[in-house]
């Protein structure tokens, strides 16, 4: 999740995409650059980390162009450095790009045969040529764009400048957001409404295949056709604070929102479905090692562990090979038994968590291949991995995990499928049978997300409760244990996740008429024995919050609120299902008046032992 930023008018280029950028900061922070147009030439500045870095840079070579293109990067392909940081060039086009470029490697290959000399690892850079290449044909950057766009899969918003028509910005999208608005004598484009907001009010957001025309007399729509296509401009009453949160009154919402849009990006470009198998190019583990693993081992924290144990079921089943999961801070501390070759996955959002990092270390140590589910390109952990596979889900900011978890869960999926599909345990067939299961996923999300006023209806019933109990079983008893752990770190609830069939062994001396009971009951192999144990806690007058399959029936009379889930595989319920729950501890948390974004005692990343 990148954000890019355009000018064109008779003002500093430079000045107004600074101050944009800034806003645009929240969306990645890794790299940022800017490309001005300043005496018939492309200028170029590009620094690594925070804007900061870039206005130094600035400071000490002054741009005075007035039109220009902006970008601050969150590294997908490459690791953050200033060749990988956009804007990128090729001869006089520059453009900047935030999204996804899946078949970046066929164009790749074609452009270095054709003479283009590629200066970054990234996926955008063929852009750059791409466009070159159509404007060396002899087309108008309109035109040429237009056929650039045309020969690009994946997700992406793009802008683009050339020296030769100075008058000019173009842009386009699909799959990733672009808004446009125009000031007097002057245009802007951006990712979201932020960086706009100081020059106008009325934007206009594009749609998947636009073509936005940018002069300093405004803004044109095509269609990718050329064809004129109507828009309507929307008043935008926002501050900024509440724009940069998308108009969600906080970031966790927001991120809750992203994750159809974060698996999908988790998923892109990394199958193929002919064969059926997972393409994950930065694994770096050869089959024969994947199938000569006595063991694989999966370590990490929190919400991140909760994934990791989500992965033991799903490679057990599905790989059939022995998994063990652990805490960081406890792996480290005992005597592990990994074995030379085993493979041990640590999973981590930041990249950046103490614990994780040193049990990576310590099963570098005893000889295992270590590779890392990573949010956070170039993070310690991917660095020191021997392979890496990155949720591609953006910034992640409110200190409550949530589009980070779902992501680690679609990369697990992915890697169980690579697994199986080297040690021969599932056929083409399976595998696309697997792929199309995990295309559905995003919509699944989808359909439990727009379902939020339900979980208003709950939180109203249940704020003011001191104690939840959560129960699953199977894949769903780490999200039991996920449900609670978002509930008590941003309600302040205690709750407690807890295996379905564990309950009898001690906390059913808990239940009682004051103690709602949240339950994870899809139709899977274990669904009766899940209801016998709801019937145990209804016995004992607990109010039942089931979480049920759609096409479920009979809880309805046992259960006082019913949520109902897209069907899915079982091993596949975990996604559809977390996000109702974050949902839930959400809209609680926000009844009881808490600051979700920042709770109290809580860090984003836990640097420390
Ligand atoms: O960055 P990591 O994924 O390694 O972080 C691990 C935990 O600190 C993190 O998941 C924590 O539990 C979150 N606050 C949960 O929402």
């Amino acid at each position: 999740m990148c954000g890019i930023i355009g000018y064109i008018g008779n003002d500093n280029a430079a000045d107004v995409l600074i101050e944009g950028l800034k806003r645009l900061e929240y969306r990645g922070y890794d790299s940022a650059g800017i490309a001005v147009l300043q005496h018939g030439r492309i200028e170029i500045r590009r620094s690594v980390g925070k804007l900061l870095h870039l206005e130094d840079a600035l400071k000490k070579e002054l741009l005075s162009g007035t039109v220009g293109i902006g970008h601050t990067r969150w590294a997908t392909h490459g690791k953050p450095s200033e060749q990988n940081a956009h804007p990128h060039r090729s001869g006089n086009v520059v453009i900047v790009h935030n999204g996804i470029i899946e078949n970046y490697l066929a164009h790749k290959r074609r452009l270095e045969t054709a003479g283009y000399r590629f200066q970054s690892e990234t996926d955008t850079e063929v852009i750059a040529h791409l466009l070159a290449l159509h404007m060396e044909e002899g087309h108008s950057l309109e035109q040429a764009f237009r056929a650039t766009v045309r020969e690009l899969h994946g997700s992406y918003a793009i802008a683009g400048l050339c020296v030769s028509e100075p008058e000019t910005l173009v842009v386009t999208k699909s799959g990733c957001p672009l808004v446009v608005g125009q000031g007097d004598k002057a245009a802007f484009l951006a990712s979201d409404v932020t960086p706009l907001l100081a020059h106008t009010r009325h934007v206009t957001f594009l749609e998947d295949g636009d073509i936005g025309t940018l002069t300093p007399l405004g803004v044109t729509v095509t269609g990718v056709d050329g064809h004129p296509v109507h828009r309507d401009e929307v008043r935008i009453d926002w501050n900024a604070e509440a724009a940069e949160k998308g108009g969600y009154p906080h970031f966790m919402l927001k991120e809750i929102h992203e994750q159809p849009q974060a698996i999908l990006d988790t998923l892109r470009g990394r199958y193929s479905y002919d064969s059926g198998e997972a393409d994950l190019p930065d694994l770096a583990i050869t089959p024969d090692q994947l199938r000569d693993a006595r063991s694989i081992w999966i370590v990490a924290c929190g919400t991140s562990w909760h994934a990791g144990m989500v992965g033991k079921y799903l490679l057990e089943e599905l790989v059939h090979k022995p998994v063990q999961v652990d805490i960081g801070s406890e792996f480290r501390y005992r005597n592990p038994m990994v074995q030379e070759g085993d493979v041990f996955i640590a999973l981590s959002q930041s990249g950046e968590t103490a614990d994780t990092l040193a049990a990576a270390r310590e099963a570098r140590r005893l000889g295992a291949y270590v590779l890392s589910i990573v949010n956070v390109v170039g993070s310690t952990l991917a660095r020191e991995s021997d392979g890496v596979i990155y949720t591609r889900c953006g910034p992640e900011i409110s200190v409550a995990s949530t589009k980070a978890f779902t992501g680690q869960v679609m990369a697990l999926y992915l890697l169980a499928l690579h697994v199986g599909r080297v040690r021969q345990v599932l056929s083409v067939e399976d595998g696309q049978w697997w792929l199309d299961q995990f295309m559905a996923l995003p919509g699944h999300v989808e359909r439990v997300i727009k379902r939020e006023a339900e979980f208003v209806a709950m939180a109203h019933r249940f704020y003011e409760k001191k104690n939840f109990l959560y129960l699953g079983r199977g894949i769903n008893y780490p999200i039991a244990l996920e449900g609670a752990l978002k509930l008590k770190e941003i309600s302040y609830i205690h709750a407690e996740g807890y295996a379905a069939g564990e309950m009898k062994h001690g906390p059913i001396a808990l239940i009682d008429e004051d103690m709602p009971v949240v339950v994870l009951a899809p139709r899977d192999r274990l669904y009766e024995k899940t209801v016998s144990n709801l019937m145990e806690v209804k016995a004992r007058s607990a109010p039942v919050i089931a979480f049920v399959s759609e096409s479920e029936q009979e809880l309805e009379a046992l259960a006082d609120c019913v949520f109902r889930i897209p069907n899915t595989h079982a091993l596949l319920s975990p996604i559809p299902f977390t996000a109702a729950l974050q949902l839930l501890a959400y809209h609680i948390a926000t009844l009881r008046n808490i600051d979700v974004d920042r709770p109290r005692n809580l860090a984003k990343s836990v640097t420390v032992e």
